[in-house]
C-alpha cells in the first residue's frame, strides 16, 4: 500500500488530492480544487495573475487535502505533482512547492505528465477503464486521439492542426457573448437550438478517407471556427440566432470527435474508450459517442465533470502508476511549457 499526494497548478486551478493503493486498486481520500475565479474578468487566463493566485493557496490547498484524507505528512510515501505541459510560471508554483516537501520528508518526487494525468482519470471512478482502449483527450490546450496499449505505452494517431476542442469552445462563447470558460455555456445553448437552421463544415471528416492519409485521424477546428464567425457576423438578430449557431458549431464538432475516434477504436480493434479533459464534461458529446459506439460493441468511458477538468486526483493516479513503476524524479526537475507525454510514439 502506499499512500500519494498529488499537486496540480498548470494553469487556473490550484488543487491537491490524496490517493492510496496498490497496483489497479487505488482509492482517492481527498480532493480539493480551487478555481481562480479571478480571469473571468479579463476573459481569459492571465498567467501572472495565475501564479500568484497559485502561491497565496497553495498551502491552504495542500493542509486540506492532508486534514480531508485525515493523513499527516509523515504517513505519505511519494509526492507527485505537474512539471508540464502549462503556464510556467503556475507550474512553478506546485513543482517548487512539491520540491520542497519532498525534501524535507526524505521522500520520492515523481514528475507528472498533465495530459498523461487526464488519461488517468477515469480509472479513478471506473475499475474497467484500464488498457487496451482507445483515448480522446480534450482539454482546453490539447486533443489527442491516442492508442493506449498499456499504461505507460501509447501511439499519438491524431491531434488538431491548430485550435484545441476546450479552446474552439471558448472562442465560439466569446463570439456568442457567452462567459469564459464558454464550454458549458455553448453546450447549455445549443441544447435549445434547432439542428437543421445552419450547418457547417465537418474539417478533415472525409468519407472516402482512407487509414494511410496524414488526416484520417487528425482534427481542425479553425475552418469551423471562422463558419461561426461568419454566421455571427450575417446575422441580423443574434439574440435569436445564438442558440441555432451554438447547436450547429457543437454538432459538427462532436460528429468529428465521434467519427475519429471511432476509426481508431476499429482500426485497433478496442472495445473500450477512454475520454478525458474538460471537453468530456460536455454531457451532448459523451451521450452521443456512447450511442454510436455501442453498435461497435464499444464501452465509452467518461470521468465525472470533477475529474474531467483540471484536478490533483487525476495527477496523483498517474504519478502513482509511474511511483509503482520504480520512477524517482530529481529535485533538478524543471517546468515545460510543452513537452510530449512519456511513452508517446508517433503512429
Ligand atoms: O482540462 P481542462 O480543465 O483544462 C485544460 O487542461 O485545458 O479543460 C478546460 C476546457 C475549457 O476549454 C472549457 O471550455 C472546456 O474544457 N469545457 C467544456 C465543457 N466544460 C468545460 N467544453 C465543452 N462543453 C462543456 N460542458
Ligand atoms: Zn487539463
Amino acid at each position: 500500500m502506499a499512500l500519494i499526494l498529488g499537486i496540480e497548478t498548470s494553469c487556473d486551478e490550484t488543487s491537491a488530492a490524496v490517493l492510496e493503493g496498490n497496483g489497479d486498486d487505488v482509492t482517492q481520500k481527498s480532493l480539493i480544487i480551487l478555481s481562480q475565479d479571478v480571469h473571468r474578468v479579463f476573459g481569459g487566463v492571465v498567467p501572472e495573475i495565475a501564479s500568484r493566485a497559485h502561491l497565496t493557496s497553495i498551502v491552504p490547498v495542500v493542509e486540506k487535502a492532508l486534514a480531508e484524507a485525515k493523513v499527516e505528512l509523515g504517513h505519505l510515501d511519494a509526492i507527485a505533482v505537474t512539471h508540464a505541459p502549462g503556464l510556467v510560471g503556475a507550474l512553478l508554483v506546485g513543482l517548487s512547492y512539491a520540491k520542497a516537501l519532498a525534501l524535507t520528508l526524505n521522500i520520492p518526487l515523481v514528475g507528472v505528465h498533465h495530459m498523461e494525468g487526464h488519461l488517468f482519470a477515469v480509472a479513478l471512478e471506473h475499475p474497467d477503464a484500464k488498457p487496451p482502449f482507445t483515448a480522446l483527450l480534450v482539454s482546453g490546450g490539447h486533443t489527442l486521439l491516442i492508442d493506449v496499449e498499456a499504461w505507460g505505452s501509447y501511439k499519438l494517431l491524431g491531434s488538431t492542426r491548430d485550435d484545441a476542442a476546450g479552446e474552439a469552445f471558448d472562442k465560439v462563447a466569446k463570439m456568442l457573448g457567452l462567459p469564459y470558460p464558454g464550454g458549458r455555456y455553448v453546450e447549455q445553448l445549443a441544447a435549445s437550438g434547432s439542428s437543421s437552421r445552419f450547418r457547417f463544415g465537418r474539417g478533415m471528416l472525409r468519407k472516402n478517407s482512407l487509414p494511410n492519409d496524414d488526416d484520417y485521424y487528425a482534427f481542425s477546428f479553425s475552418g469551423l471556427k471562422t463558419a461561426v464567425l461568419n454566421a455571427v457576423k450575417a446575422s441580423i438578430d443574434l439574440e435569436s440566432d445564438k442558440a441555432d449557431i451554438a447547436r450547429a458549431f457543437q454538432d459538427s464538432l462532436i460528429e468529428t470527435l465521434i467519427e475519429k475516434t471511432a476509426r481508431a477504436a476499429a482500426a485497433f480493434g478496442r472495445d473500450r474508450v477512454v475520454l478525458g479533459g474538460g471537453v468530456a464534461c460536455n454531457n451532448t458529446l459523451v451521450k452521443a459517442m456512447t450511442a454510436r459506439l455501442e453498435s461497435d460493441n464499444v464501452k465509452v468511458f467518461a470521468p465525472s465533470p470533477r475529474l474531467s477538468t483540471d484536478n490533483a486526483a487525476m495527477i496523483a493516479r498517474a504519478g502513482f502508476f509511474r511511483f509503482e513503476q520504480g520512477e524517482r524524479s530529481p529535485l533538478s526537475l524543471a517546468a515545460h511549457a510543452s513537452l510530449p507525454i512519456p511513452g508517446l510514439q508517433a503512429a
